[in-house]
């Protein structure tokens, strides 16, 4: 007994606290109130998933002062273009992006006692910084936060007062270094010989991506240069759709850059902290793992800004243009329960590898690397271009998980034709585009031909009906996976019907020394593209949903694909929007989606879900 009782006063007063008149005190936001008081006090010292104070990257630009171009109007290299935020000089430029933290008031100290602060582990040096709001102090933006070191000493007088200090991060954790965003703030006294300290652990948040229950804000696209062109009508047509969907969204469109897919150059997602008012958050859009797609630069050019920060994936992988890559192979479950009992609170991020071809890898690490989301592989090398979004998506219902899937579903796809078929329509058309089908160089999955081929023709082509077999093997597949792992029922997925066709092709090796954007696929394996715009590729605007028109076969002048969609979404009260997206985006092997992306809600509590 008198052993343990003197090991607990070694253990819970070291340095000699009798010495000083007050033991040194930090505290952060630990118990996630929004505000840093007294309720902070206790088990600050481990950051558990349950308590604990939150920072973020400070990754944003306030003042818009990052430029693209150098001194002598040059554009900068991607690298140098992804550097610049607010957090990559020494001034805190965003403090209200800034974590609050504060040491208290002392009493009883000499006058030459004397305090730092620093961080832990090693590796927090240079990426979380620390600022002290100094009476007096002004910094050249008229401000008082004064950046501070391990070697900065706060002499008694500020010491005695109570210190206010702000931390903030200079970048994400990646999972390509050593920094795994765990900091410990330590808070050292030296008072005659006797030294004594304090400290609060902290974390920074993960980068989480977003899934279709959170609230859109407004609507990306890809703006057109000219005002004829298919994009351009495009264009104006979502946003007429959202001009009249309820409560309208803003459409934001994106200077025009020779390609349409506003889905696939990035992927948005956010970090957050508590706040006063709620949560604090940035949006973090990660430029895709594709160095030489000239749209990427977007995500600095162009959409950097207050509030909105981006992220450069590391060296070593994703060097080039491989649509494997694309914003459009990444998308989201939304939270739930596995069925093997982990919680995914945040949900799963879900990618496609093409058979023996993974993504990137400085992406693939990047993900993992959060460990709120984790990857769940899929398999698309069955397609052409082989994004997740071409087959599968998560919409929103009012059921035991919150949501359920949709696939799309081509042998619901032949029934279609093959109703019509049974009903004496054979002879019908099944394209009705009815436009200019002028090819231009990227339409390269254009087929005039289409324009003649009747239901009884396209029935009866065996090699056909077998792609579209072969497509559907692999929806199966896929969707056998995820509902492995998410506990919905195989009876509650949705089917949208879709029809493939196969272009399979001995695409180049190669490109000019660069890998090829779309790649050969393995012996013995095919490789579809849609054959009529495929509705499932569309985007979740809560319950509204704007997919391509399909341009199926006219019956009396209806198009039974049209119904069909109509139908299926409208089980789970979505509202169907067709947008004629054929030339625009169809012809070049995408469609609604591809061409268009979401900025949601980032003021998610996710450390309290
Ligand atoms: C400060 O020191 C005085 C004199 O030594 C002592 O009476 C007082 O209790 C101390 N105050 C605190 C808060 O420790
Ligand atoms: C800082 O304040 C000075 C004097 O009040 C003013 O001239 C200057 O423009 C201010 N600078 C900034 C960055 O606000
Ligand atoms: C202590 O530091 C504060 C802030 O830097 C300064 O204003 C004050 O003059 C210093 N006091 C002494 C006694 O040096
Ligand atoms: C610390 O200082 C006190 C008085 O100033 C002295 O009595 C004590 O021996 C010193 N302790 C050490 C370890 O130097
Ligand atoms: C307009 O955009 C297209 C592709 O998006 C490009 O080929 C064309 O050169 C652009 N025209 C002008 C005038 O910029
Ligand atoms: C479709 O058929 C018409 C008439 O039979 C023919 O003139 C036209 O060239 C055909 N178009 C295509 C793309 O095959
Ligand atoms: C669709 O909405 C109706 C009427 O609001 C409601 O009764 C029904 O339960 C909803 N169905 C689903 C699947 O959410």
């Amino acid at each position: 007994m008198g052993v343990y009782l003197q090991q607990f006063l070694l253990a819970t007063c070291t340095h000699a606290a009798f010495t000083l008149a007050a033991q040194p005190q930090i505290l952060a936001d630990t118990n996630r109130d929004g505000v840093v008081n007294d309720l902070d006090i206790n088990a600050k010292q481990t950051w558990t998933d349950q308590r604990g104070a939150i920072f973020i990257p400070n990754i944003g630009d306030v003042d818009q002062r990052c430029s693209a171009f150098d001194v002598n109007g040059k554009p900068l290299g991607n690298r140098e273009l992804s550097i610049c935020n607010d957090a990559s000089g020494d001034t805190l430029v965003a403090p209200e992006y800034a974590a609050p933290v504060r040491t208290s008031p002392l009493s009883n100290l000499s006058a030459d006692a004397t305090g730092r602060i620093y961080t832990l582990p090693e590796s927090a040096i240079g990426r979380v910084r620390i600022f002290w709001n100094q009476p007096g102090f002004e910094n050249k933006y008229n401000s008082s936060w004064r950046l501070t070191d391990p070697q900065f000493t706060f002499n008694a007088t500020s010491i005695g007062g109570g210190l206010e200090l702000a931390v903030d991060a200079t970048e994400l954790v990646t999972g390509s270094t050593s920094w795994d965003g765990q900091v410990s703030i330590v808070y050292e006294i030296t008072d005659g010989n006797v030294t004594s300290s304090d400290s609060v652990a902290l974390q920074q948040a993960p980068v989480l991506f977003h899934h279709h229950l959170q609230g859109v804000e407004a609507v990306l696209t890809m703006d057109a240069n000219d005002t004829t062109s298919s994009q351009a009508r495009f264009v104006q047509s979502i946003q007429d759709i959202l001009e009249h969907i309820p409560g309208g969204l803003p459409l934001r469109k994106l200077e025009p850059v020779g390609e349409p897919w506003a889905q696939d150059f990035m992927e948005p997602g956010y970090v957050s902290m508590p706040g006063p008012n709620g949560p604090i958050s940035i949006r973090v859009l990660v430029r895709s793992a594709q160095s030489t797609r000239i749209s990427g630069r977007k995500v600095f050019k162009e959409l950097r800004g207050p509030g909105v920060g981006g992220h450069q994936l590391g060296l070593g992988s994703g060097f080039g243009h491989e649509e494997i890559n694309s914003g459009g192979n990444i998308e989201t479950i939304p939270p739930y329960t596995s069925r093997s009992g982990r919680h995914w609170a945040q949900g799963r991020i879900i990618t496609a590898k093409h058979f023996d071809k993974y993504p990137a890898e400085s992406m693939m690490d990047f993900m993992v690397a959060q460990e709120a989301q984790s990857p769940l592989f899929l398999e698309a090398g069955w397609l052409a271009v082989g994004h997740v979004d071409e087959f599968v998506q998560f919409l929103p219902l009012d059921n035991h998980v919150g949501f359920t899937i949709a696939v799309g579903d081509a042998m619901l796809g032949l029934e279609v034709l093959q109703r019509a078929q049974g009903d004496g329509h054979g002879s019908a058309i099944v394209n009705s585009f009815d436009g200019d089908m002028t090819p231009y160089p990227n339409a390269i999955f254009l087929d005039p031909e289409t324009r003649n081929t009747t239901i009884d023709s396209l029935l009866s082509e065996e090699d056909f009906i077998q792609a579209n077999k072969y497509g559907q093997s692999y929806v199966q597949r896929n969707l056998d996976l995820l509902l492995q792992e998410i506990p919905l029922d195989e009876s509650e997925v949705l089917r949208v019907p879709v029809l493939w066709r196969d272009v399979t092709y001995p695409w180049p090796l190669t490109m000019d020394g660069m890998p090829p954007r779309l790649h050969r696929t393995i012996p013995g394996e095919r490789q579809l593209v849609a054959y009529m715009p495929a509705a499932v590729n569309g985007l979740v605007l809560g319950s509204d949903y704007i997919s391509a028109k399909p341009w199926g076969p006219l019956i009396n002048g209806q198009d039974p694909f049209e119904e069909a969609i109509r139908e299926v979404y409208g089980r789970v009260n979505m509202t169907v929007h067709f947008v004629d997206d054929y030339m625009s985006h169809h012809v070049q092997g995408g469609e609604v989606h591809c061409g268009t992306n979401s900025l949601r809600d980032t003021s998610i509590p996710w450390w309290s879900t």
